[in-house]
């Protein structure tokens, strides 16, 4: 069989390709060349944060063109998509953890990280405040002000509570890594405390009731990891908690998955059916107290009822709202006034009103869905923008000095060579300043929905959309991931830490 031949030899050859291209990335990353000093003579570039905008954008841009600093009170890039397995250990979180140090020490210049807040932006003068996050010698806040040319804001955003009352202190949020952890070390504590004998039936209950408040890609990506948790482990290591354990998933709208198509949601709300997690659609949360949350929901003859919901866990994710320091920024800026969700930007991700300072991803107020997928190409495109910017300068410089040197020029002949030079500079420096607008290319939305079955959204070529839920999406859904990731390393930590719970099961001890 020949064609079996080939076909062995084309795949042995790629494996060995596909090994020997790992090893070699993974050791140019871990062997940097030396980077240039910053330059004074070249413009600063400050970009806050570290995150999927930022990171994009750093991961782009010539660096040698830019004296750039980077702040952020995160010193590392965290791969969200993950988060929500991180909450039961499917994932352990330095798995989606990408030090920012790797990526600053592996760019063509040196590049400054300072692990701190941005915290004001005096945008007439060009300058930025900063203040240490941590500092571990409790000497009190440090705070730096950094003078800027151009000034990046990536800063993201927290999470809305919309000033119901209770939910900031009894609630748990799903953003950042401390939140998975956090999370993760409460279901143990409410199930090792559920376990305890001498609790009566209602509060054995409460504890073991998870409610989950939004209805959106975070709420249900963690109802369904916490669901699997407890059908795959929980329910084999700690069987006396299983009749009692409980999720519920509170939603406002008619629906959840609201930006997913119709068949999708229609798939998700029967596979939640069949995972036995309570959905409440149609009901809105109105007070939180430290162990209940109280909603509003409406019947299907449209009057409302009050409903009590007693919790062990209460986990919020119903979207974002301005960090401090974009609020900051809002309320200063006069075109910014009007604004509530974030930075008003144009199209070419000037922050309105201002000279020099674009923003970026979750902090701005677009058309677009606050996802990382809008955040990455926008940084993508700052970063063409920067290098285009810096190309000009260059030319600029060029041109003033071949002008200088055409004046002193004696002989006719060089002159008008030299000045044919110049113009031909001039054109292409007419052309690198022509800057074209962001552009977003929507790839489609993914979600996980337990039992490993995922939905899918695909767009293709601008137009044509395809719907596909279910266990081949599952698999799409983790391949899908795993190139994303940002590293080999981070590849290899998740496909690991999957093996392991294949294998395994989740680690059920409490940290
Ligand atoms: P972020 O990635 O949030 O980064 C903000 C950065 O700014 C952080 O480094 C932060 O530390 C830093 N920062 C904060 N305050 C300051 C300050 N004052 N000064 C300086 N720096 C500051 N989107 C998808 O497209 N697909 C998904 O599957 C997906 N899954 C998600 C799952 C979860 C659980 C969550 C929470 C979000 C998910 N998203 C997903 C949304 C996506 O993570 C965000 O849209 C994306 O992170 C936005 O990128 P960003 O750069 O604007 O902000
Ligand atoms: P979201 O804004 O998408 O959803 C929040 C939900 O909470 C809404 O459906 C809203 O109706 C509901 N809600 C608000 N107040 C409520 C109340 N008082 N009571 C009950 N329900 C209430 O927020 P989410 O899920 O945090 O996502 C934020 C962004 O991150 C989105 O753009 C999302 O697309 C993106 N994301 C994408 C993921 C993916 O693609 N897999 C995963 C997670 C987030």
């Amino acid at each position: 069989f020949p064609f079996l031949k080939t076909f062995w030899r084309l795949t042995y050859g790629s494996l060995i390709a596909a090994t020997a291209l790992t090893a070699y990335s993974i050791y140019d990353t871990r062997h940097p060349a030396d980077q240039a000093k910053p330059d004074p003579s070249k413009k600063t570039l400050v970009i806050l944060g570290t995150g999927w905008g930022s990171v994009s954008l750093l991961k782009k841009i010539d660096a040698s063109q830019y004296n750039i600093i980077v702040v952020s009170p995160r010193n590392f890039f965290l791969f969200t998509p993950l988060l929500p397995s991180c909450t039961t250990g499917t994932v352990e979180h330095r798995s989606i953890m990408e030090p920012i140090r790797s990526v600053i020490r592996n760019k063509e210049a040196h590049v400054t990280f300072y692990e701190a807040e941005g915290t004001s932006v005096d945008y007439e003068n060009k300058k930025l405040t900063i203040t240490e996050t941590d500092n571990h010698d409790n000497s009190g806040s440090t705070t730096k002000v950094l003078d800027y040319d151009y000034l990046v804001v990536g800063v993201g955003a927290q999470n809305s509570t919309f000033g119901i009352p209770g939910v900031q202190e009894n609630a748990c949020f799903l953003k950042e890594i401390p939140d998975a952890q956090k999370i993760r070390q409460k279901i143990m504590d409410r199930i090792e405390s559920a376990s305890f004998k001498n609790l009566d039936d209602e509060d054995r209950k409460r504890l073991l009731h998870t409610v989950v408040v939004g209805g959106g890609p975070t709420g249900v990506e963690f109802a369904a990891e916490l669901q699997d948790f407890f059908e795959e482990d929980l329910r084999k290591w700690i069987p006396e908690i299983a009749k009692d354990f409980k999720v519920t998933l509170v939603e406002a709208l008619p629906n959840v998955l609201p930006s997913f198509s119709k068949q999708l949601i229609e798939y998700t709300e029967k596979t939640f059916k069949d995972e036995k997690i309570t959905v409440l659609t149609k009901t809105m949360v109105k007070k939180v107290t430290e162990d209940t949350v109280t909603a509003e929901a409406t019947k299907p003859d449209g009057t409302k009822e009050i409903v009590q919901l007693p919790y062990g866990l209460l986990v919020w994710a119903t979207g974002n709202a301005a960090r401090p320091v974009v609020r900051d920024m809002m309320s200063r800026i006069p075109a910014q006034k009007n604004s509530r969700r974030g930075l008003l930007v144009n199209e070419y991700l000037v922050v309105e009103g201002t000279e020099g300072i674009w923003a970026l991803g979750d902090c701005t107020a677009t058309k677009f869905a606050p996802t990382a997928q809008v955040a990455t190409q926008e940084g993508i495109y700052l970063a063409g923008l920067f290098n285009q910017l810096a190309q000009a300068d260059v030319l600029e410089s060029e041109i003033a000095q071949l002008e200088n040197i055409a004046r002193a020029a004696t002989d006719e002949a060089s002159h008008k060579t030299i000045l044919a030079e110049v113009e031909s500079k001039a054109r292409k420096l007419r052309r690198t300043r022509s800057l074209l607008p962001f552009e977003y290319s929507h790839q489609g939305s993914l979600a996980y929905i337990g039992s490993d079955k995922a939905v899918a959204d695909l767009t293709f070529w601008a137009s044509s959309n395809f719907a596909s839920g279910g266990r081949l999406t599952y698999l799409f859904w983790r391949s899908a991931y795993i190139s994303m990731c940002f590293s080999t390393r981070n590849r290899l930590l998740v496909v690991m830490d999957w093996l392991k719970v294949k294998v395994f099961g989740r680690d059920v001890s409490r940290e």
